[in-house]
């Protein structure tokens, strides 16, 4: 970060307002057919306001608000503000997942970034992918940037019963197959779980990576525990285009603030609250694009001396609103003491140590203390094996204990189609100690690996009272989900690992303690159905689909495109001088 405040001229956005030519003309012209004065904008930070609100991302309705208030704050500061609608990628609805548009809405993010005006940016996200999707493309483009977290929606509620987002469907769908409730109790979960704006309010993947976000230093403190609905999440907002302008003027880039301590920070958190396996995806993908060589190791590490505190569904027994009430990420910072590293700067200007200073837990059942932990250590563990030679995961905190350490024959499924149609089937061979596995479920063959990865416990099991057991894919899993479920096998069975080579009556071996998965069958043997092996047909033929199967990497590489990876450098202001040569050589139209 420059310690000089940057002048006018130094904008990055003076090369298309602030120089005397015909192009600059066009640009001035054009905004003042839209309404501006030149004293809106000249000399002022132009701030992108990056907005994933869509009418059909649920978790974002409050966001068409919001944007307002995030352009009240950039006004009160001195800057121009420009609302920039991006991909919305809303998980309830897009298929085959959200994860297929991930890289696109981080490429969409970073292409407009670089072809506009911009100084800096306010991201808006919240809903699952969004959060990575928006951090990749603005650190790959490295302008100043701050997130604004959507928040958590209130507590579900039916019949007095507290619901939890995910969490209850996946329960109370499994007592429905049971016959253990009525359609019309269904109908009434239906209408009670979801019943405010913001993202998902158990621990899933959107409450797992703001509040990794905020732990990076990216988001203003303690904003990423505030309930959308909350009057104080407004306020924020405003802040946060406050904000956004004085970090241009400093120049206060993502560069200045992510490094490998404060990913450390940011893995701690997610292990401490037992985030979902989607962090180990989206961080890894993210800190690579900070040039920063995060691995799924690293969160093995931290995972043996990081304690969950954070007592919230699935793993625990609260809801994201509790959490807030009971003090919110920054209590939960406090508590984790020496595991964080409080020296890493953050988009306000201060060290992560000072944000969390005096913060204080209000409810310690919510907001466990060290020394009672909802559990000592393990939030994930990261599996390695001949069954997953480049890793896989599984959650041990939030699966049945007595599948720690588990051994079994494969019920094998090919792809989903054959797990959907005989999964429940009286004549298939399963008992509770079988190891259900899915083929073709990963990055680039399911594709876009879905959150497939809790396959379904067969009909007939459930019925007997089995409520969890072994299974395994290379698929990921709602980080509101919770069970024996390994995760992430990689490399996938589409491109050709040994998960693809299970069969039927093969004997598995699970140990998460030695963190082992094995496939009890002769090197020979793999090494002969290896051979025998045939290619699938890949899925698409055209479209961003194409690009994707092409260069999509493994789940242990955070599935960023290869050709994205490589940390970019922030594009140097040119001079006026070089833009005036640059307008006069270039043979692009400057003026319609
Ligand atoms: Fe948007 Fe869960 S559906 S966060």
């Amino acid at each position: 970060m420059s310690s000089n405040r940057k002048k006018p001229e130094e904008l990055r956005s003076h090369r298309w307002y602030g120089v005397n030519d015909l192009r600059a003309f066009g640009h001035r012209s054009r905004t003042a057919q839209m309404g501006y004065h030149s004293s809106d904008y000249m000399g002022k930070p132009v701030i992108a306001v990056v907005n994933t609100w869509s009418e059909i991302n649920s978790c974002h309705t409050h966001f068409k608000q919001r944007v307002e208030e995030v352009k009240r704050g950039i006004w009160q500061a001195g800057g121009f503000p420009v609302e920039m609608p991006v991909m919305t990628l809303a998980e309830p609805f897009q298929k085959p997942t959200t994860m297929l548009y991930r890289n696109f809405l981080a490429m969409e993010t970073e292409e407009l970034l670089k072809s506009y005006p911009f100084d800096g940016c306010v991201l808006m996200g919240g809903c699952d992918k969004t959060t990575p999707g928006l951090l990749m493309g603005a650190i790959s483009m490295d302008l100043p940037a701050i997130y604004l977290p959507a928040g958590p929606m209130l507590r579900g509620n039916w019949n007095g019963r507290t619901l939890g987002s995910g969490s209850d469907t996946w329960k109370y769908w499994a007592e429905l197959r049971a016959g253990k409730i009525t359609e019309d109790e269904w109908k009434g979960i239906e209408s009670g779980i979801a019943r405010s704006p913001g993202h998902c309010m158990t621990m899933g993947t959107a409450s797992t990576m703001t509040s990794a976000t905020e732990s990076l230093g990216l988001t203003l403190p303690g904003f990423s525990s505030i309930p959308a609905a909350d009057s104080r999440h407004a306020q924020y907002a405003s802040l946060t285009g406050q904000r956004i302008v004085e970090m241009v003027w400093t120049d206060q880039k993502p560069s200045d603030i992510l490094t490998a301590k404060s990913f450390d920070n940011a893995v701690t958190t997610v292990l401490a609250m037992s985030g979902s396996t989607n962090a180990i995806v989206h961080l890894v993908a993210v800190a690579r694009r900070a040039g920063i060589d995060l691995t799924t190791a690293r969160f093995d590490e931290l995972a043996r001396v990081t304690p969950v505190l954070g007592n919230i569904r699935p793993a625990g027994q609260y809801l994201m609103e509790d959490f807030y009430y009971a003090g919110g990420l920054r209590a939960l910072l406090v508590e984790l003491g020496d595991l964080i590293d409080g020296t890493q700067m953050t988009v306000n200007g201060s060290t992560l140590g000072e944000n969390i200073a005096g913060a204080e837990i209000f409810n310690d059942d919510v907001i466990r203390k060290r020394g009672n932990p909802l559990v000592e250590r393990d939030g994930l563990a990261v599996l390695t094996g001949n069954l997953a030679p480049d890793g896989a995961v599984i959650k041990p905190a939030a699966m049945e204990s007595h599948l720690l350490k588990h051994r079994g024959p494969a019920v094998v499924f090919k792809d989903y189609n054959d797990m959907a149609t005989r999964i429940d089937s009286e004549e298939l061979d399963v008992t509770a100690d079988s190891v259900i596995v899915l083929q073709h479920a990963g990055p680039v063959g399911a594709p876009g690996m879905p959150e497939w990865g809790q396959l379904p416990i067969p009909q007939k099991l459930l019925k007997q009272g089995v409520r969890d057991m072994l299974r395994i894919s290379d698929a990921r899993m709602s980080g509101t989900s919770y069970g024996a479920c390994v995760l992430h096998v990689a490399p996938e069975s589409f491109v050709g690992g040994p998960l693809a080579l299970v069969k039927d009556g093969d004997i598995i071996e699970l140990d998460v303690a030695s963190r082992r998965l094995h496939l009890e069958i002769s090197d020979e043997e793999l090494a002969a159905r290896r051979k025998a092996w045939k290619a699938p047909r890949r899925p698409f033929e055209r479209g961003f689909g194409v690009m994707h199967q092409l260069h999509v990497t493994q789940a242990n590489k955070g599935c960023d495109f290869d050709f994205l990876e490589e940390k970019l450098t922030t594009p140097a202001p040119e001079t006026h001088a070089a833009h005036e040569a640059h307008a006069a050589d270039s043979n692009e139209p400057e003026i319609h």
